[in-house]
């Protein structure tokens, strides 16, 4: 597996000689290249944190975008006065994550192949990636101070229809190998606590959406398709029901997670509200004034009737409060969506 630093790169810095961050304080975002994690590298950069980002720039989508985000992460540590590297290279490499992980406080682990739909047709890549890379990872932790931080799925909750969802409800039914693959994340994750005592924090992010989101997910994929006048796939009829979380409130109760020095504990990270498919589509239109042409499809494997999060539990010992309202979060998208397209930088 290849391996490497890029810090003398245009889009990395890494130049902390100057700074003024109070102790040393050094957080591995894994995935930082990514939608989630590139907004998650960018608040702490620009809150003073030494941030060093693991990603292996998988070309799950375009990897151009990836590379968009790392300049605008370098760029935002830059103004601030940050430190930021970012290491080129695979979690399921041992001697990547051993020196990864080197000097870190906390390691916030997002890397992973993301989708239900495209686990269904590689479930052994998504398992080895998101299982057996997790696990790699957290075997490569000497440091029993380092707080790990792991990006789980709603997904994991499979086809429960009782709502909202709680973090103790059921989860031994997963409906994809994704939401395998994140269950799973979750039972490595309390293994390696059991066994060496590193404080775990397990959140469940629900359908999360912004600038930058996934290409393939379906907010940006559905505003692309309006916008362009193309054929929308609209699967089932419409009255599937999703809990949209937008991005700074998943990034909020990240870095309030980032702060648990002790013990093993799962939290719904989500909008706290639901949102039909039919519903989403028409605030789309809205706001980006157009109609969609819909091309309607049966259900797809994999997919669920409902997700919906209590937040209860991450407000109380989070301080997790007043998700986003799904109006305000579209209109946000809708307007970087459309400032990237007109800049020609996303089709
Ligand atoms: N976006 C959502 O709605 C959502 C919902 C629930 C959970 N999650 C989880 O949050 C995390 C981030 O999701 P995202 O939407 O930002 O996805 P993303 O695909 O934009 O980011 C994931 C990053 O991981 C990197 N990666 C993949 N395989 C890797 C490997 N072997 N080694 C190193 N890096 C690797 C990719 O290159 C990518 O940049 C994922 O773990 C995902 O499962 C996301």
């Amino acid at each position: 597996m290849k391996e490497r630093r890029r810090a003398g790169q245009d889009w990395t810095r890494s130049a902390s000689s100057a700074t003024t961050f109070a102790p040393v304080s050094l957080v591995l975002i894994t995935g930082g290249a990514g939608f989630i994690g590139s907004h998650l590298a960018t608040r702490l950069v620009q809150a003073g944190r030494a941030v060093r980002v693991l990603d292996n720039l998988d070309p799950f989508y375009d990897v151009a975008l990836k590379r968009r985000n790392v300049v605008a992460v370098a760029g935002a540590a830059s103004v601030a006065g940050g430190r930021f590297e970012f290491v080129e290279g695979d979690i399921r490499d041992r001697e990547t994550c051993r020196r990864a992980v080197a000097g870190v406080d906390v390691v916030v682990h997002l890397a992973a192949l993301a989708g239900v739909r495209p686990s269904i047709a590689e479930p052994s890549r998504y398992m080895d990636v998101n299982v057996t890379g997790t696990q790699t990872l957290l075997s490569a932790i000497d440091n029993r101070a380092t707080a790990f931080v792991f990006g789980s799925s709603s997904s994991v909750y499979g086809g429960n229809t009782k709502v909202p969802f709680v973090e103790d409800d059921p989860v031994d039914r997963p409906v994809s190998p994704y939401a395998a693959s994140k269950k799973a994340g979750e039972i490595v994750c309390h293994a390696f606590h059991h066994l060496r005592g590193n404080p775990v924090t397990c959140l469940r992010f629900f359908t999360v959406y912004g600038p930058r989101q996934r290409p393939e997910m379906a907010i940006h994929q559905f505003a692309r398709h309006i916008t362009n006048g193309t054929p929308l796939p609209f699967f089932g009829d419409g009255a599937s029901r999703r809990d949209y979380t937008y991005v700074d409130d998943i990034v909020a109760g990240v870095v309030a997670a980032m702060e648990r020095t002790s013990g093993y504990a799962i939290y719904n990270l989500g909008g706290a509200a639901t949102t039909s498919l039919q519903e989403m589509v028409t605030a789309l239109e809205q706001v980006l004034g157009k109609r969609a042409v819909l091309q309607r499809l049966p259900d797809q494997p994999g997919d669920v009737p409902v997700t919906y999060a209590c937040v209860k539990k991450a407000a109380r010992e989070l301080g997790y409060a007043s998700p986003t309202p799904f109006a305000v979060g579209v209109a946000r998208f809708c307007a970087w969506y459309s400032s990237e397209k007109k800049a020609g930088r996303i089709p």
